[in-house]
């Protein structure tokens, strides 16, 4: 008994929150992990046997969940089918794992009374207009876009019914878009930094005015370590660093990091339904719990992410040329 629950620790936010979390001291972590297209079993290297143990299943398995439920305090819930372009060509995982994995985990804790933390994102609100000075709060209505978006947002509802329904002690948060090491290179950041290193034309979908709002991946997950301390049961926090940008001068900064022309890169087909605008007011999150980002220079966090890349390419190099040959069958 004891110790935290890590779900999806081996894809991007998770594995740099496993790696967080044990150099915060924290002195027993679990993952457990499908190991789906979006894992890398590497990222994991080199932890620390007597602290750490990855455990391979799927979160959809009550048997495996209930077990592991059983036998630690905290389960931290990152585990996700996450890329909004893979849910336009197949929803089906997204209902799967996304529903079905987060209702299986929530009868877990409902029935051990374990502490519950859901990892969410702002896509639930659906998106802003370029123009609106407004942004997104805790109390914002739910109104997603795209299949992933709806599942994620299905997701947090199932969370706030268990919670209310059957006293779960959970917390949600929704945070922004992350960048930082170990991302699957078929996101927008990543996959620009490996097209440039592999000879390739970074893409741009459409025009390029969509608003993201860019956070790194440690401060987000600080923000989690600091709700699983000191955050209100039942609530939901915010999660984001005042890091809106377009997504025509984000390429344009990863080529000028990278010694290339600013404007040698494609406009490609549009995604469907594409958001515009992302936006978090993160108040709450500041005020009550007292975080506050560290990576506060997009620039920088921008180009030690590629000095990342550039130096781990054995990580992303094997499954370059397949990321890149599904994007090229939808014109992107
Ligand atoms: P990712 O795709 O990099 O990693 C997801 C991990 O979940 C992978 O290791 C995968 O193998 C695992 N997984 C998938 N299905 C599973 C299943 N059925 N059982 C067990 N494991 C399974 O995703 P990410 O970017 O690290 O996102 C993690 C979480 O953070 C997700 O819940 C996502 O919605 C949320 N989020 C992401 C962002 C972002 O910018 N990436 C922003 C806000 C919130
Ligand atoms: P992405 O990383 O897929 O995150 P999300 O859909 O969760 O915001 O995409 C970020 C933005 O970049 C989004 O507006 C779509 C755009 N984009 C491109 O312009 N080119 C690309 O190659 C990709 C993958 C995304």
């Amino acid at each position: 008994m004891g110790g935290m629950l890590v779900t999806g620790g081996a894809g991007f936010i998770g594995t740099n929150f496993v790696r967080l979390a044990l150099a915060e001291g924290h002195d027993r972590v679990t993952v457990l992990d499908a190991l789906t297209y979006a894992a890398n079993r590497t990222s994991l290297d080199g932890l620390d046997p007597h602290r750490f143990r990855l455990v391979e299943g799927s979160v959809c398995d009550a048997s495996v969940v209930d077990e592991l439920v059983a036998d630690h305090d905290v389960v931290v819930h990152f585990a996700a089918e996450s890329h909004n372009d893979n849910s336009l060509r197949d929803p089906s995982p997204f209902v799967q794992t996304n529903l079905v994995g987060t209702y299986t985990l929530l009868e877990a804790v409902r029935k051990h009374g374990t502490r519950y933390h859901h990892i969410s994102t702002d896509e639930v609100y659906g998106d802003l207009e370029l123009d609106d000075p407004a942004r997104f709060t805790e109390s914002t209505p739910y109104n997603p876009s795209s299949p992933y978006s709806a599942s994620k947002a299905g997701s947090d509802l199932l969370v706030r019914a268990w919670v209310r329904s059957f006293g779960v002690q959970a917390t949600i948060s929704n945070c922004s878009n992350n960048y930082g090491p170990y991302q699957h290179i078929e996101k927008f950041i990543p996959r620009q930094i490996t097209n440039v290193l592999s000879g390739i034309r970074p893409k741009l979908y459409g025009a390029g005015a969509n608003v993201r709002d860019w956070i790194h991946v440690t401060d987000h997950n600080r923000a989690v370590l600091r709700i699983l301390e000191a955050g209100r049961v039942g609530e939901t926090y915010l999660i984001g660093a005042d890091g809106e940008k377009d997504n025509k001068s984000v390429i344009e900064l990863v080529l000028t990091l990278m010694g290339q022309p600013a404007d040698a890169y494609d406009h490609v087909n549009d995604r469907a339904g594409h958001d515009l605008r992302y936006a978090i007011d993160s108040s709450k999150l500041r005020t009550e719990l007292g975080w506050a980002p560290t990576y506060r220079d997009f620039e920088s966090g921008l180009a030690a992410t590629i000095y990342w890349y550039r130096a781990n390419e054995d990580w992303w190099r094997p499954i370059k040329a397949a990321t890149e040959a599904k994007y090229a069958a939808a014109g992107q």
